[in-house]
C-alpha cells in the first residue's frame, strides 16, 4: 500500500520529470488514452466553473486543412515566405503523431471572471494534460507561434476570431 508521503513524492517526481520532448515519433496516444488525458485536463481549477477549454484533436482528415492554415499564418506574418517554406511548415504538422489544440472559448458576458482568468484556467488544464501524458509515457511539445494568433487557424478548429489558442500540443513517443 502507498503511504500518503509516498504519493506526495510521486507527484513531486512527476512534476520534476516533465520536460518538453526533444523529438516525437509514432505512435501517439490511443483514443482511450486521449480521453484520459482530457479528463485530467478538465480537473483544472476554473473560476466560475465556466470550463472555457476546448480541446480539439487535429488528426486524420482534419490534419491537412490545419497544416494549410498554419502555413498560411506564417505567410501572413512573413509575406516573403516561399512556397518551399510553406511546404516545410505543412510537413511539420503532417508528421506529428498526434495534435491537440487547446483553445479558450471566451465568455465575455461573465463579469466576475475576466478573460485573463479564463485563459489561465486553460493554461492550468494544459499543464494537467502534460503531466498526465508524461505519466502515460508520452512526450509532448507545447507550441504557439503565429498559428496560435491566426483567425484562419482558429476557424479551422472551430474557434471564433476573438477566442484564444493557448497551446498547439504535439504528442507522441519520445525520441531519445
Ligand atoms: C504559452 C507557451 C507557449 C509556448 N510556445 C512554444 C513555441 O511556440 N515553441 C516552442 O518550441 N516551445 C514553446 N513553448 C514551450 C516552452 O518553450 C518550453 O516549455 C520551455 O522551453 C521549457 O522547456 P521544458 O518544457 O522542457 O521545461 C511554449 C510554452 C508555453 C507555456
Amino acid at each position: 500500500m502507498c503511504s500518503f508521503r509516498g504519493l506526495l513524492m510521486e507527484l513531486f517526481d512527476a512534476i520534476a520529470s516533465r520536460s518538453t520532448a526533444k523529438g516525437l515519433s509514432e505512435p501517439g496516444p490511443t483514443a482511450e488514452q486521449l480521453e484520459r488525458l482530457l479528463q485530467a485536463a478538465a480537473h483544472a481549477p476554473d473560476h466560475g466553473r465556466l470550463k472555457p477549454w476546448r480541446f480539439i484533436a487535429v488528426n486524420g482528415a482534419a490534419r491537412e486543412s490545419f497544416a494549410n492554415a498554419v502555413a498560411e499564418a506564417r505567410r501572413d506574418q512573413i509575406p516573403t515566405f516561399s512556397d518551399e517554406q510553406m511546404e516545410l511548415e505543412r510537413e511539420k504538422i503532417r508528421r506529428s503523431p498526434s495534435i491537440l489544440v487547446a483553445g479558450c472559448a471566451v465568455r465575455k458576458d461573465i463579469a466576475k471572471v475576466p478573460e485573463i482568468e479564463q485563459v489561465i484556467a486553460v493554461g492550468a488544464a494544459v499543464e494537467n494534460l502534460l503531466l498526465a501524458a508524461n505519466d502515460l509515457g508520452y512526450g509532448v511539445m507545447w507550441k504557439t507561434g503565429p498559428a496560435a494568433y491566426s483567425a484562419r487557424v482558429k476557424a479551422v478548429v472551430g474557434l471564433a476570431a476573438d477566442d484564444h489558442i493557448v497551446a498547439i500540443l504535439h504528442l507522441g513517443t519520445k525520441v531519445k
